[in-house]
């Protein structure tokens, strides 16, 4: 009997990409294997997220045009998987009787037998010839498995299914327990829990001990990483030391940081411990205090932009990420314009812009979602112009230079690999060398794009026999 084939989409941040992996490696243990494409799946699963109405939007759409393709085949598995499955589950099962699972982001550790379950009960629904819709009324009201539980070690994964040989991410906490007005994450995925250090240290050995050198950890208030384990001495600070102990560990970085967690002993650890990845995703989301303080996100503009003077005091070359949300309700134009002057001042080397989308549920749902959708597509361009310039004015710097960059594949860019530096620069450089992926190399910078750079390949010999002076790479 060949295989069975499955398809798995993923929506929303790192975590649920990682989530992703976890579920693959489950359903590869199993003996199922991956369909060359989603028409020739037997199993479909998405992987879904709720942070904004957009994010669902494409999700409903997808299980549309599953409804009908299940009419075709009744015996196709579709599984809802992630934060919509958290948040929708209700409607899902009674509404939607082609959706054969729906998995919360807490109850993949047996995703596989989930799966299983429903493909068998599928068959033998489609072999006893049952109309379709008494299947899936079956089907639906006994496959819940939404689990608020966590279990630290379920996140355990095969380490081998990763997307790159040298890259890993590593969950090191999940949940979160910030009062965000307008955040949705916290319903979905339950409250802050905290790995313990030592089965970190222990994922992040093996996974280095399979060929990984770069590690980025994961956590929605990463630097709030440890804070309900009592006692136990367990911090973002901590685990970044202990972790910088891998020898085969090249690269280490975190996301996402949130401001109010920005300890001095994470800025001691971020100065002084060299393998640190020299950016730092610290959302600061409005630069103007109304705003923020409507947000609930806990700081002032001032009291952010003195933290991150003492980040700058003790490691000046670390490059700042911002995520910024526009059309808060009652968002003013003088509003908007604090923003605006907070990207400039700050010099942020990115920044992800979002418009407001009301999350029913959330405190700020409440109210009225009062800035009109032409000004929050305005205002949304406008930031992005704004965080383009000095984009392009970073990358334009970068001309001349010659960084490491740990190579990821094949680039965008035509006959050209790409990867990144240090401060998570994108590179795309000619080349037809495999073999350079997942190696670091010297390349010089000849151009600065938007949104990255272009540049030559240096003799990676002359580097690898250390004839390359260190001084000149800027890593
Ligand atoms: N934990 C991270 C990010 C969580 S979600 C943090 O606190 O920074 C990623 C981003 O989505 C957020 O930073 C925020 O900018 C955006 N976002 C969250 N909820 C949103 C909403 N209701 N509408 C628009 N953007 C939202
Ligand atoms: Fe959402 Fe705020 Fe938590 Fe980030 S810190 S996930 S924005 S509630
Ligand atoms: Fe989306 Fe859930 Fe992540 S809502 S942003 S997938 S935590």
């Amino acid at each position: 009997m060949t295989a069975t084939t499955y398809h798995l989409t993923s929506y929303g941040c790192q975590m649920n990409k990682l989530d992703s992996e976890l579920v693959e490696s489950k359903l590869q243990q199993r003996g199922y294997r991956p369909a060359a494409d989603e028409a020739a799946a037997q199993v479909v699963l998405i992987n879904t997220c709720s942070v904004r109405q957009h994010a669902e939007d494409r999700v409903w759409s997808k299980l549309g045009k599953l409804r009908l393709r299940k009419k075709e085949e009744p015996g196709l598995v579709v599984g809802v998987l992630g934060c919509m499955a958290q948040e929708h589950r209700r409607y899902l099962l009674s509404r939607m009787p082609h959706v054969d699972l729906v998995v919360g982001p807490s109850a993949f550790g047996d995703i596989d037998a989930t799966v299983a379950a429903a493909i068998a009960r599928n068959q033998e629904l489609v072999s006893s010839r049952e109309p379709a819709r008494t299947k899936h009324q079956v089907v639906g009201a006994s496959m819940l498995a939404v689990d608020q539980g966590v279990s630290g070690d379920t996140i355990f994964r095969d380490v081998r299914v990763r997307p790159h040989r040298s890259q890993a991410f590593v969950s090191v906490m999940r949940g979160c327990n910030m009062p965000c007005s307008y955040c949705i994450v916290p319903t979905t995925r339950g409250d802050e829990v905290s790995r313990p250090v030592a089965s970190i240290v222990e994922e992040c050995q093996r996974l280095c001990d399979d060929g990984v050198t770069e590690i980025t950890l994961l956590g929605q208030t990463v630097n709030a990483y440890g804070r309900d384990l009592t006692g136990q001495n367990a911090s973002l600070a901590v685990l970044l030391r202990a972790l910088h102990e891998i020898p085969a560990l090249r690269r280490l970085a975190f996301i996402t940081s949130h401001p109010n967690f920005l300890s001095p002993d994470l800025v001691a650890a971020i100065a002084e411990l060299p393998k640190v990845a020299r950016y730092l995703h610290l959302p600061a989301q409005s630069g103007s205090n109304a705003v923020l303080k409507a947000m609930r996100r806990g700081y002032t503009v001032e009291r952010y932009l003195a933290r991150l003077e003492q980040l700058r005091e003790r490691a000046p070359d670390v490059e700042l990420h911002s995520d910024f949300i526009v059309g808060y309700p009652g968002e003013t134009v003088a509003d908007f314009q604090a923003t605006v002057d907070l990207v400039r001042r700050v010099g942020f080397a990115q920044s992800y812009v979002f418009q407001y989308s009301p999350r029913p549920g959330t405190a700020a749902a409440e109210l009225p979602d009062d800035v009109p959708r032409a000004e929050k597509e305005r205002r949304n361009q406008e930031l992005l112009a704004v965080q383009g310039e000095l984009t392009l004015a970073k990358n334009q710097a970068l001309v001349g230079q010659v960084v490491e960059v740990l190579v990821e594949g094949d680039s965008k860019v035509d006959g050209r690999y790409s990867g990144r530096t240090a401060h998570h620069r994108l590179v795309h450089f000619p080349t037809q060398d495999r073999e350079l992926i997942g190696t670091y190399v010297p390349v010089r910078v000849t151009a600065a794009l938007a949104h990255s750079c272009l540049g030559e390949l240096l003799g990676h010999d002359a580097h690898q026999e250390g004839r390359l002076d260190r001084a000149e790479v800027h890593t």
